[in-house]
């Protein structure tokens, strides 16, 4: 039987959030950043975040679509574009989870033809295995995981589950890898204090 079982609770969620938001605040210092959040699935991540931040920033939204069910389509198409004009400034895409790629591939490229400063990528969840697009470089990363398609936080299931507080994998009963996996995923916490 298939059951939810969580994967990131949220306490953890916020621990690496605090942690790539120092990363951030370094890297931008004195500077003004625009960030972009991908809806639906970023929102919580970029609601987060942002409030971290001790930066002079902008907040904009954008919305492309590829996926059904478990699958991406591959056609990526612009939903809702964003209003402000990026024109020489510093961007920073945040976006819920990467997986085959594509999607951070195309809209890398789509920013970068408004002509911005930077475009840089920042994600909470990296499916490494699963990636088509080679050369995509992810800048801020929250946690690599396992080959698992997850909900929760943001991340859907047909549009279901996305105000679930942590991420939560659907796998079966007696998942006998489970416990590994979350283990596993905390230990990417900088500061290894569990
Ligand atoms: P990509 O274009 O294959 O990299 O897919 C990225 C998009 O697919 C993300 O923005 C998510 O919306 C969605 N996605 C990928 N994997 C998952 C998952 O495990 N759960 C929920 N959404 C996912
Ligand atoms: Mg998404």
């Amino acid at each position: 039987m298939e059951v939810k079982k969580i994967l990131i609770d949220n306490d953890t969620i916020q621990e690496r959030i605090r942690e790539l938001a120092e990363q951030i605040n370094d890297d931008y210092k004195e500077k003004k950043l625009t960030l972009i959040c991908l809806l639906k699935g970023a929102v919580y991540f970029f609601a987060d975040l942002t409030r971290h931040l001790d930066l002079d920033t902008e907040l904009c939204f954008m919305r492309l679509s590829s996926y059904e069910g478990e699958n991406s389509t591959g056609k990526i198409e612009v939903k809702i574009d964003i209003e402000e004009d990026i024109k020489g400034k510093d961007v920073l895409i945040v976006e819920d989870i990467i997986d085959s790629g594509n999607t951070l591939n195309f809209l890398k490229n789509y920013l970068l033809d408004k002509g911005p400063n930077s475009v840089k990528i920042c994600t909470l969840l990296d499916k490494p295995k699963r990636r088509e697009v080679e050369n995509i470089k992810v800048d801020y990363l929250g946690f690599s995981i396992p080959n698992r398609f997850v909900i929760g936080y943001g991340m859907d299931l047909d549009e279901s589950y996305r105000n679930l507080l942590d991420i939560n994998c659907i796998t079966q009963e007696n998942d006998p890898k489970i416990e590994e996996d979350v283990k596993s995923i905390k230990l990417q916490l900088t500061k290894k204090n569990h």
